[in-house]
C-alpha cells in the first residue's frame, strides 16, 4: 500500500536525518564518503541562515519518519529580476522509493515557489550516469539545459 506522506520544510530537529541522508547520498550516487563533521555542519549552515536556502521533508504517515528530501538554493537572475530555485540533495530512502515521495515534495516545492511569486524556474545537476534521477526528473517535465557546467 502507498503510504500517506506530508511534506514540510525542515527544522533544528531534522538535522542528523538530514545529514545521514546526505552522506548516503554521496555513497550510492558518487561512491564519495563524506567527512560526517563536514556534513553535520553543512547541514546546520542552512538550518541556521535562511538566505542559503531551505530542505523540505516528507514524512510518512503516522510515525512521522522522515523517508525524503531536498534542499532548495538561489540564483539570482538579474535578467529577469527574479530567483532560479535550485534543488539539491534530492534523496528518499530505497523502501520508499517509487512511491511518489519525491513527487510529493516536488509539487510542494511547486506551491511554496508559487505563493513567493519571484522564481522564475528550477534548475538541477544530475551525475551523467544517474539514468534512474534523470528518468524521475523527465517524468516531471524537466529538460536538459543548453548550458554545460565548468567547475575549477
Ligand atoms: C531519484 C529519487 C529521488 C526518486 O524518488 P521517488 O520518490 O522514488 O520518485 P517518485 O516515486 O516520486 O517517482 C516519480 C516518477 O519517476 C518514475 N520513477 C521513479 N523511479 C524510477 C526509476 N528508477 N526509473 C524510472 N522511472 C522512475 C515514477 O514512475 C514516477 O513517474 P510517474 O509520475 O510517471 O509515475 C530516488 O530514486 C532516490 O533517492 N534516488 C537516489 C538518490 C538520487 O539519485 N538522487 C538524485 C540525485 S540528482
Amino acid at each position: 500500500m502507498v503510504p500517506r506522506i506530508s511534506v514540510r520544510r525542515a527544522e533544528t530537529r531534522d538535522l542528523s536525518r538530514i545529514a545521514d541522508f546526505n552522506m548516503r547520498m554521496a555513497e550510492e550516487t558518487e561512491r564519495k564518503k563524506l567527512n560526517a563533521e563536514d556534513a553535520l555542519k553543512g547541514v546546520e549552515a542552512v538550518l541556521n541562515d535562511p538566505g542559503k536556502g531551505f530542505y523540505l521533508v516528507a514524512e510518512k504517515g503516522n510515525s512521522r519518519e522522515i523517508v525524503g528530501q531536498l534542499l532548495v538554493t538561489f540564483e539570482w537572475s538579474d535578467w529577469r529580476n527574479k530567483n532560479v530555485w535550485w534543488m539539491q540533495s534530492v534523496f528518499v530512502e530505497p523502501e520508499a522509493r517509487n512511491q511518489g515521495v519525491f513527487t510529493q515534495l516536488y509539487r510542494k516545492l511547486g506551491d511554496l515557489a508559487d505563493s513567493e511569486g519571484r522564481v522564475c524556474g528550477f534548475r538541477l545537476y544530475v551525475k551523467k550516469s544517474n539514468v534512474a534521477a534523470k528518468r524521475v526528473y523527465e517524468s516531471i517535465g524537466f529538460r536538459m539545459t543548453l548550458y554545460e557546467i565548468y567547475e575549477k
